[in-house]
């Protein structure tokens, strides 16, 4: 997989890709992720990238023109299967849009700042509209960064337990149930005895149990989405 950023705030995506899993993937060549200065875009002898909105109003908005060249640009190398803009008022990303887009060869991603930008970019050069969250960023950066992180860990071969990805909680339309690891008693606290019988199918009961119980107190709205699917 491909992922190309662009965002006038290069410097904010150093640090969340060169770690870990996602330093991982780039370099077993599971996923190359570049990330694009807008303002280089800019044709303005001051290399702008943003003017006052028309119609008044306070906050400035990202111009059309570098935007739109850095895609031209880039869609000349790479043909994309999305160009996906972060931003507040998108579709609200869930574990299902990860699974599709874990599943596509070349993203494009688009990070706003101020007002957002000029609406005539969405409506002509924008294929999707993504939002982590019912709360505003400074940036589509971070947004961008977590998007990134919650697609590429799904692509086969990025995590090291290839069925830990599947266990994760919302995979199933559940939450995840509770983990333990050694030791079996911590300051008098216990591990419940289930985990440690070596009985397997009243583990995965147990488990399912948990999962069930969790979801249905924190999450009831999950709950009956998962049991429309298990209907
Ligand atoms: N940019 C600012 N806030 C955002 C959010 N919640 N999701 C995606 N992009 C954003």
């Amino acid at each position: 997989m491909r992922i190309d950023i662009l965002t006038i705030l290069p410097r904010l995506l150093d640090g969340p890709f060169a770690d870990s899993i996602m330093q991982r993937a780039q370099t077993k060549g599971i996923c190359k992720i570049e990330i694009h200065n807008i303002r280089d875009f800019s044709a303005d002898k001051h290399k702008s990238v943003d003017d006052y909105q028309f119609g008044g109003g306070a906050g400035m908005v990202m111009l059309a023109q570098p935007i739109v060249d850095a895609i031209q640009a880039l869609s000349e190398q790479t043909i994309y299967d999305e160009i996906i803009y972060l931003t507040p008022d998108g579709e609200t990303l869930n574990q299902s849009i990860c699974n599709q887009f874990s599943l596509k060869q070349n993203l494009l991603l688009i990070c706003g700042h101020y007002k957002g930008i000029d609406q005539r970019v969405r409506d002509h050069y924008i294929t999707r509209e993504i939002s982590i969250g019912d709360y505003v960023l400074s940036g589509g950066e971070l947004a961008a960064a977590v998007l990134v992180d919650a697609v590429v860990r799904l692509i086969p071969g990025v995590m090291n337990d290839e069925t830990s990805a599947l266990t994760d909680s919302f995979q199933d339309a559940l939450l995840a149930p509770p983990v333990y690891t050694r030791p079996a008693d911590f300051n008098g606290y216990k591990v419940p005895e289930v985990l440690t019988s070596g009985n397997f199918k009243a583990i995965e009961d147990w488990r399912m149990n948990e999962a069930i119980q969790k979801t249905a107190t924190r999450r009831p709205d999950l709950l009956e989405q998962y049991n429309k699917l298990t209907e």
